[in-house]
């Protein structure tokens, strides 16, 4: 399976300039990636810069959308409006817009649904907001489970889980690998709860929270984990440089 690193950029940078700046300054590192793929989700304003730069070596993911297909819904944005642009990728159910934007399980279910219908790779980000020793914690389980109710099973190839515990995003206080894998043992087992051996295997799992280029090794390298999805240090050309070619890198 092809490791996939995700960056997101969040509500950055201010300028379509400054985005310019990043896509251009990570364009060398991504033409040399081997079985990597580099997923760059910007705002959404930002996400036409695909289009105006010539042989990009990664693709576009947005960080949200909504799941009416067109009509009045003030400040939306479609799945056809994201596939016209040539964006592949969508992240639903990030904590903050499940914190800011008040989304409930239900939304990002409409989201997925809507998404993958589409043919959009959705990135469903899950995580506790506390770490309880020895516990592991249900909400993870709840939120895949509710998030991808109704998803057929033939659908979960176009699916992506991205792990993020909340008190880790944001806060310089990343996971361990130790405990990423307990984690990573427990989502797959809820996926194949939901999905059946056959089709949950095929489901690439991502760490997300405080991820950078000191710990990304150590995160690669857990079993059962095919990716990143970097928050801050995407943003910075040398770190999301250095993430990726760790990436490339290993075997
Ligand atoms: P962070 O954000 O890398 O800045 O912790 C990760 C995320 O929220 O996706």
């Amino acid at each position: 399976m092809k490791r996939i690193i995700v960056a997101n950029w969040k509500m950055n940078p201010q300028s379509a300039l400054e985005a310019a700046a990043i896509i251009a300054g990570l364009m060398p590192v991504c033409k040399s990636l081997k079985n990597t793929q580099a997923v760059i989700c910007p705002p959404f304003v930002y996400l036409n810069l695909k289009s105006k730069i010539k042989n990009l070596k990664f693709t576009t993911g947005a960080q949200d959308v909504f799941w009416e297909e067109s009509g009045a819904y003030t400040g939306g944005v479609s799945v056809k409006m994201l596939k016209n642009l040539g964006v592949t990728h969508v992240i639903v159910g990030h904590s903050e817009r499940r914190a800011h934007f008040q989304e409930t399980d239900n939304m990002v279910n409409k989201k997925v649904l809507t998404a993958l219908r589409a043919g959009l790779k959705v990135i469903l980000c899950v995580g506790e907001r506390e770490r309880i020793d020895s516990e592991m914690p249900t909400i993870v389980k709840e939120e895949l489970t509710l998030g991808l109710r109704g998803v057929a099973a033939q659908k979960a190839k176009n699916l992506i889980i991205a792990y993020e515990p909340i008190w880790a995003i944001g806060s310089d206080r990343a996971d361990t690998p130790e405990d990423l894998f307990g984690m990573v043992i427990y989502i797959r087992r809820a996926l194949l709860d939901i999905f059946g051996k056959n089709f949950a295997e095929s489901i690439p799992v991502l760490y997300g929270g405080s991820a950078d280029d000191k710990n990304a090794e150590g995160f690669l390298k857990v079993r059962g984990v095919h990716g990143l999805l970097v928050g801050r240090a995407s943003l910075d050309i040398k770190k999301f440089g250095n993430i990726l070619k760790i990436a490339s890198s290993l075997k």
